[in-house]
């Protein structure tokens, strides 16, 4: 996942912000932020939603984040400085510090690629969640089999990249039947041809029987499941996998 070029090469993080705006998401944490006076932001990315969660260092934000393409866009934005950033693996990260809210969003928790990962994973959340602490994660719900729009025909879309002009993107993508990992190509090709920028990425796409059974190994308790990030409750056929709790 270290070597994943969608994150790691500058030129494709670079589009990152350009395709993935203020969501539900990050609205739906931010609002939780209100209520925290400490905030850790695994797999922060760009850190939008980190920098505006430090509202201008009303709080403390801690972003964490392996990438460093990812984390210097981070950085160098607007109110880059109200909120810390570290390069680290969310799984074996360990701060000397509990926080009143973890979030993980954009599907940050599909990375954990085995289930040891995202167990190592979940202990991150735990080992770092104050007493009365609230966690907030999401994976995309296996069933929805989302990969399967993941196509260069439904996926085809035309960007305008803030620097470099106007670029054709689309996606690619396959599942190993064994391993239940989807694997995903995106490409980013301006359109007179000069340019391709490609990445080839893996994500899986745990059910949630596994993901309540880690939460309990891991000393974690779920307190609401959401099917998406506009607060719609929880079934087997919606798209995601929101899950809010605390420690267990
Ligand atoms: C789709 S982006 C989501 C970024 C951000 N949370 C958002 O919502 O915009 C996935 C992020 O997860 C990060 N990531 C991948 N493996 C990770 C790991 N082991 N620990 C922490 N972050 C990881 C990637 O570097 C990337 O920035």
């Amino acid at each position: 996942m270290h070597d994943d070029l969608l994150y790691n090469d500058p030129a494709l993080a670079s589009f990152y912000d350009v395709e993935n705006e203020w969501m539900d998401d990050s609205e739906r944490c931010f609002r939780m932020a209100e209520e925290a006076r400490s905030v850790l932001d695994l797999g922060c990315g760009t850190g939008l939603l980190a920098v505006a969660m430090a509202e201008g260092g009303k709080r403390r934000v801690v972003g964490v984040d392996p990438a460093p393409a990812m984390l210097a866009i981070a950085r160098a934005r607007e109110g880059g400085g109200d909120a810390t950033f570290i390069e680290a693996d969310a799984r074996t990260v360990r701060l000397e510090e509990r926080f009143e809210l973890i979030t993980m969003t954009g599907h940050a928790f599909q990375c954990m690629l085995t289930r040891e990962d995202r167990l190592a994973l979940m202990k991150t959340i735990a080992a770092h969640l104050a007493e009365k602490g609230r966690f907030i994660f999401d994976s995309r719900n296996p069933a929805a089999e989302e990969w399967l729009e993941w196509n260069r025909d439904e996926s085809e879309r035309v960007i305008e990249h803030p620097e470099q002009g106007t670029f054709l993107a689309w996606n690619e993508a396959s599942q190993d039947p064994a391993t239940g990992i989807v694997t995903y190509e995106t490409h980013y090709q301006n359109l007179i041809g000069t340019k391709h920028y490609q990445a080839k990425s893996r994500i899986a796409f745990p059910d949630k029987a596994e993901l309540e059974a880690l939460l309990k190994e891991a000393g974690l308790k779920a307190e609401q499941w959401l099917g998406d990030w506009s607060g719609e409750a929880w079934g087997p056929d919606m798209p995601e996998m929101v899950v809010i709790g605390g420690r267990g």
